[in-house]
C-alpha cells in the first residue's frame, strides 16, 4: 500500500466543516506521469472512503495562456478519459469541467477583491511564467490565476486538496483569500484548507534532466511518459532516460546528489506502491542496465491499460460529455448555496427568483 490517506473527521483541522476533497487540472495539453503520480492516482486512492471527492478539469484555467478553441475541447474530453481511464467513477466522485459550474468564476471575482496585489506577485509560478518584461504580454487572468483557484476549493468548503508539491503555495494562499475574507466580514465562513502531498512521488522530474520538473510544456518529448503512450514509447523512453554509472545505494540519502537515479526509483516506488527504502532493498548493489527494464515493465504494467482505456473511451465524445454535464449539476448542487451566502455575507441583494 502507499501512504496515501483519505481525510477523517479527526484529522481535520477544520471542526465544524464537514472534510470534502477537491483537485483540479489544467486540460492544456497531455497528461503526464508526473500528473498520474502527483495526482490523479491520489485521486483515486482517495475516493469512496466515505468523504465526497470532487475532480475538475478546469478549463477556466487553461485559457489563462491561448488554446486553441478545437484543441481545449479535445483536450478536456482527453482529461475525463484520463480520469476515468485511471479509476475514477462517476457515481463515486462528481467529475466535471469548470466552465460549467459559474459559481466558480463567481466567487473567483469576489476573491479577486479580496487577494492583494502584492500576494499574487509573490506567486512563483507566475514568476517563473513572466521573467523580466514577459510580465507586460501576460493576460490579467493568469496574474488572477490563484484567485479564481481559491474560489475552485472553496466554492465547496473543501477541506484536503490532494496535489504535487508544485502547487503548495497555491494551496497555501487558498488559506490566506479564506483568512482575510473571514476576518474582512467577522465570519467564520471559509474553512482553512490543507494541501495533502504525499507519497513516493509528489514531484516527478524529466527523463532528461533529474533537476526540472517533468512537465507537458518541455519542448523534449523524450523527457516525459504521456499517458498517452503505447507500451513500446514507455519502455524506450524509461530505457533512454539520463542516469549515472554507480550502482543503487542502500540508503536513499546516498542519491541526494544523483538527481536522476533519485527520480527513477522515487517513480518506481510510486508505480508499485512500496516505499524508497523498499526499492533500494531490492536492487542495492545493482546498475540502472538492470534496474531500468524492470522499471520499463512496471511503467507499462500500469499505465498501458490507461492509455488503451483512454483512446476507447475517447471514440464516444458524446457520453464524455454526458457525464461531464451530469456532474457539474451535482457539483452546482453544493457550490450554489455556498456562493449565494458568500454574497449575503458582501452585502449584495439576490432578490430575483
Ligand atoms: P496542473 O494542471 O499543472 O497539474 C495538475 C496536478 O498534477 C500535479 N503535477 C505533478 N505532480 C508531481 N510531479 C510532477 N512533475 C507534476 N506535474 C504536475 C500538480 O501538482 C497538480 O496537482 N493550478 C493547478 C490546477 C488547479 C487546481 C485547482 C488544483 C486549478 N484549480 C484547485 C487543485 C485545486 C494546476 O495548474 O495543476
Amino acid at each position: 500500500m502507499t501512504d496515501a490517506k483519505a481525510p477523517t473527521a479527526t484529522a481535520d483541522a477544520n471542526p465544524g466543516f464537514t472534510p470534502r476533497v477537491f483537485s483540479g487540472i489544467q486540460p492544456s495539453g497531455g497528461l503526464t506521469l508526473g500528473n498520474y503520480l502527483g495526482a490523479i492516482k491520489r485521486f483515486v486512492e482517495m475516493q469512496g472512503q466515505g468523504v465526497e471527492t470532487i475532480y475538475c478539469m478546469v478549463d477556466m484555467h487553461a485559457i489563462t495562456v491561448w488554446q486553441d478553441p478545437e484543441a481545449l475541447r479535445r483536450q478536456t474530453r482527453e482529461l475525463a478519459a484520463g480520469y476515468l481511464a485511471a479509476g475514477l467513477d462517476p457515481t463515486k466522485s462528481i467529475l466535471f469541467n469548470q466552465s460549467q459550474v459559474s459559481a466558480h468564476a463567481e466567487l473567483g471575482w469576489i476573491f479577486n477583491c479580496v487577494a492583494r496585489m502584492g500576494w499574487m506577485n509573490r506567486m512563483t509560478q507566475w514568476k517563473d511564467k513572466t521573467s523580466g518584461k514577459d510580465a507586460e504580454k501576460a493576460s490579467l487572468g493568469l496574474f488572477a490565476y490563484p484567485s479564481l483557484m481559491a474560489a475552485d476549493i472553496l466554492v465547496y468548503h473543501a477541506t484536503h486538496v490532494p496535489v504535487g508539491e508544485d502547487q503548495k503555495q497555491h494551496v497555501e494562499l487558498t488559506r490566506d483569500i479564506a483568512a482575510k475574507f473571514n476576518h474582512d466580514f467577522k465570519v467564520d465562513f471559509f474553512p482553512m484548507t490543507n494541501p495533502v502531498i504525499e507519497g513516493a512521488a509528489t514531484r516527478v522530474m524529466s527523463l532528461r534532466d533529474g533537476t526540472k520538473k517533468m512537465s507537458k510544456s518541455d519542448p523534449s518529448d523524450a523527457a516525459r511518459i504521456n499517458l498517452t503512450d503505447d507500451a513500446d514509447a514507455i519502455s524506450k523512453k524509461i530505457k533512454k532516460a539520463k542516469t549515472d554509472a554507480e550502482p543503487l545505494p542502500e540508503s536513499f540519502e546516498a542519491l541526494a546528489d544523483r538527481p536522476e537515479a533519485k527520480n527513477l526509483v522515487n517513480i518506481y516506488a510510486a508505480l508499485a506502491g512500496m516505499t524508497k527504502e523498499a526499492v533500494l532493498a531490492d536492487f542495492a548493489g545493482q546498475g540502472f542496465g538492470a534496474f531500468k527494464p524492470k522499471l520499463a515493465d512496471l511503467a507499462v504494467a500500469s499505465l498501458a491499460p490507461i492509455s488503451t482505456e483512454m483512446s476507447r473511451l475517447m471514440q464516444d465524445p458524446a457520453e464524455i460529455d454526458r457525464i461531464l454535464g451530469q456532474g457539474a449539476d451535482k457539483a452546482d448542487a453544493i457550490a450554489r448555496p455556498i456562493l449565494e451566502k458568500t454574497y449575503d455575507i458582501v452585502g449584495m441583494i439576490r432578490s430575483r427568483r
